[in-house]
This record gives C-alpha cells, sequence and structure tokens, in this order.
C-alpha cells in the first residue's frame, strides 16, 4: 500500500489504517476478493446495501447503457424518463398513501431532506409553531447536521456541536429482560408512551415530527417490540406530529417486505430510503411522502417553487437506472420471499451463540443480528474489534460496533452460508478472551 496516499476515510482510525489497510478488488454475489487475492465472505452487505449481492449483471449492465447515453441532466425544473419510472415504481411497492419520490443522493441528504419537508409542511398549513423535533436513543440517521441532532449516539455528536436546538430524544425500547430476542420482543409497547411525556414537557402543539428507525440500526439492531410502532402513530396522530421512518437500512426486503412499514403494518407520513435502493451501485436516497403532506404543499402561486430544496445529482440518470434494475432483480429473484423463508433460519443460528461464555446479548430480526459482547475491563470495544478481525483472517467481513458484532448479509444468503458466518463467529469468539 501507499502509504502516503491522501486518502482520509469516514469513521475510521486513519493511522492503523494507514499501516495495514484493509483493501478490497472485486466482489460477486456473496464474496468480496482483497487486493492480495483473498475470497471474504461479505457478511455486511457491504454496509448494509449490497440486498441482491454483489454485481448483478443486470444492475452493471443498466448503469453501462445509462452512461453512455446520458450522462447527466439537471432536476430543476427538468426531467428524465426513468426518474418518473423510478418515483413511480417506488410508490407502487411502498404503503399506500405514500404517493410521492424526493430523491437525494444518500441516506445522509434523505434524513436532512425529510426534516426539513416535516417543518415545511406545518409552515405551509400555518402553523409555524411546529419545529420541534424528536428522535430515540442510539437512533442514527446519517451525518448531516439535521440527521446528527435527531441521532441518538452521543459519541458521534461531541466534536460537532451546537446542532439543532429543538430536539428531543425518545429511550430505547428494550431493557436487559428483552435479551435474547428473535423477531420483535412481545413486552415493551409502553415504551412508546414516552413520547406522551415528552409532548407534555414540549407542548405539543410545537412539535414537527418523530423520526425513528422502524428496528435501530448502527446503534445495535433493536426490533421495536409488538404494539409499539401502532402506539407511536396513534400518538402522532392524535397530537398532529408528523412521523418519519427512517428505512435506510431496512428498506428492500431485509425484514422480508419491501419496507418495514409494511412487514409491522404501521405507515409513517415520510420515509427514507437509500443504501439498498440502486444496491448500493450508485449512490442515491430518496423520501417517499404521503399524498397529504405533498398536496398541503400545493395551494400558494401556480409559478412559485414549492419547496426551496435540492440537490444538483438528486435523481441522476446513472441512479435512476440503477435503482430501476434493481427492483427487477428483486422481483426475478423473489428476494422477499426469500427472505421470508430463510430469516427463522438466520435468526435461530445467531440465538444459538448466546451459550458462548463472551455473549451479554444476541438481538436478531429479519435479516439483520447484533451479538453484543461482554466488554473487556478497561478497553471498551476491544473485544468485538479482535473478534472481527479474527473473522476477516478466517475470510469472514462482519461488522464491530461498540461492542456489538453486527451481521446484515445480501439477502440471497444460503444456509450454508449462514451457518458459516455464525461458525466462524463461534470459533473467533472462543480464540479470544
Ligand atoms: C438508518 C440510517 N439512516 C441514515 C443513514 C445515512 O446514510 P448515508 O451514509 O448514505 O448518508 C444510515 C447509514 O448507515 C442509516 O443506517
Amino acid at each position: 500500500m501507499n502509504q502516503t496516499s491522501a486518502l482520509w476515510a469516514p469513521f475510521t482510525a486513519m493511522r492503523p489504517f494507514n499501516r495495514q489497510p484493509m483493501l478490497f478488488d472485486s466482489a460477486a454475489g456473496m464474496h468480496y476478493t482483497t487486493t492480495d487475492g483473498r475470497q471474504v465472505l461479505d457478511a455486511m452487505a457491504g454496509l448494509w446495501c449490497v440486498n441482491a449481492g454483489h454485481g448483478q449483471a443486470r444492475i452493471v449492465e443498466a448503469i453501462r447503457e445509462a452512461a453512455g447515453r446520458l450522462d447527466f441532466v439537471s432536476s430543476f425544473k427538468m426531467s428524465h424518463p426513468a426518474a418518473l419510472t423510478m418515483a413511480d415504481q417506488l410508490v407502487a411497492i411502498a404503503p399506500a398513501g405514500l404517493d410521492k419520490v424526493f430523491f437525494t443522493n444518500s441516506g445522509s441528504e434523505a434524513v436532512d431532506t425529510a426534516l426539513k419537508i416535516a417543518r415545511a409542511y406545518h409552515q405551509a398549513r400555518g402553523d409555524s409553531r411546529r419545529t420541534k423535533l424528536i428522535g430515540r436513543a442510539k437512533g442514527y440517521h446519517g451525518m448531516g447536521f439535521g440527521g446528527l441532532s435527531v441521532s441518538g449516539i452521543g459519541r458521534q455528536k461531541r466534536d460537532f456541536g451546537p446542532l439543532l436546538g429543538d430536539v428531543a430524544h425518545l429511550p430505547l425500547p428494550y431493557d436487559a429482560s428483552l435479551r435474547f430476542s428473535s423477531g420483535q420482543p412481545e413486552q415493551g409497547a409502553h415504551y412508546a408512551d414516552t413520547l406522551l411525556q415528552l409532548l407534555d414537557i414540549h407542548d405539543p402543539a410545537t412539535v414537527a415530527a418523530v423520526i425513528v428507525e422502524p428496528v435501530t440500526g448502527s446503534g445495535g439492531v433493536y426490533a421495536p417490540p409488538l404494539g409499539y410502532l401502532q402506539r407511536l402513530r396513534e400518538i402522532c396522530d392524535r397530537h398532529g406530529v408528523l412521523l418519519i421512518f427512517d428505512e435506510v437500512i431496512t428498506g428492500f426486503g431485509r425484514l422480508g417486505h419491501s419496507f418495514a412499514a409494511q412487514t409491522f403494518g404501521v405507515t409513517p407520513d415520510l420515509m427514507t430510503l437509500a443504501k439498498g435502493l440502486t444496491n448500493g451501485a450508485v449512490p442515491m436516497g430518496g423520501v417517499l411522502v404521503s399524498g397529504t403532506v405533498y398536496e398541503a404543499f400545493m395551494n400558494g402561486p401556480e409559478q412559485a417553487i414549492e419547496l426551496m430544496h435540492g440537490y444538483t445529482y438528486s435523481a441522476h440518470p446513472l441512479a435512476c437506472a440503477a435503482g430501476l434494475a434493481t427492483l427487477a432483480v428483486h422481483e426475478e429473484l423473489g428476494i422477499n420471499a426469500h427472505v421470508q423463508h430463510i430469516a427463522p433460519v438466520w435468526q435461530s443460528a445467531a440465538l444459538a451463540l448466546r451459550e458462548q461464555g463472551l455473549v451479554l446479548d444476541v438481538r436478531a430480526i429479519g435479516m439483520l443480528c447484533a451479538v453484543e459482547l461482554k466488554p473487556r475491563d478497561g478497553a471498551p470495544g476491544a473485544r468485538a474489534a479482535e473478534a472481527a478481525q479474527r473473522c476477516f483472517d478466517a475470510g469472514l467481513l462482519v461488522r464491530a460496533s461498540g461492542e456489538n458484532i453486527v451481521l446484515s448479509p445480501p439477502l440471497i444468503v444460503n444456509e450454508e452460508q449462514i451457518a458459516l458466518i455464525f461458525d466462524t463467529l463461534h470459533c473467533a469468539l472462543d480464540a479470544i478472551a
């Protein structure tokens, strides 16, 4: 590796990285190949995004074709057919009522867009007091100032304040009694009632929106207890507060449906998307917006721009091509049905790790799983980092995040690969202290 490389990588300790960079050369199906020629089983779907597996020929070809035909067109005051089709196809697979799509280039931009739409919606209705935003403990909503403000991971905010002021947070709907959960915990819906307390404290008439990940992802895979999201929805409705689901991770088959909203039977007013939207192949994000919210913007003068917001690369032709091909590949491969079939196998293989002495908790839902390790005295996160390194040396890519080993494989994973993932992780844990 060129030790003098100018690269400054995201969320990376640069000095160890520069000493021993982890470099990949190619990817196909469930595997990466490193620059030194090793095959590595990808148990992270890249970064929760390559849901249909790496190198899908139809997606690759669609990007190639688009690049050769229409390299770029602005989305300000103009567009192109694939953008219209992509929006229509997303609405077709979304829960009823989510009728419009605003395109961005990442999850962070999708979140900031959703927060801005929420505030502007209330403005458009003449309710300008509603500016406050409510997030949740351990929520991850990207790295824009808006998303960071509503996120619930303090360490990520420490160096960047002050953030948005008008923000409050719900607690995580989780406690030690819910350890070793598979699917939705049966207890814990009452955690939604803390929203009532927050609304009381902050005055419900000043709150614009609540944003949650239906399943907390990066913060450590926490599923919503049965009835919890329903109760959040009811409370938001009662108080005129918009509900935003951040489905950047949970969208596109991760829980066996196009969106977690369908898995859990709760429809938000706004839904953020990214990652699996293009199978990770071209950066793209988006916000699905309810018809009701959209219509509230459509009352001003005809020639006036209703939403003063957007990005140069919104609905980029290459991203739309990749997105349309991704939706087709999901359909062709029957990914939702495959996940519904294989998720129980995944979850029971994950839960079997509970007997391993270093394991404090296992949380598995859909094709997501966090294995939380007992922290090593005086060295927070060291066990998970060491376990991830051992897995990598043994040919398995997993993600260490705090004390958690987090797993979210491409959704084409088969039973043999699931067994290999958990056997390799088990051996890695057995080998460390
Ligand atoms: C739930 C959620 N929201 C937003 C984001 C931010 O997405 P991006 O990294 O594409 O900006 C992420 C990224 O992991 C995420 O998991």
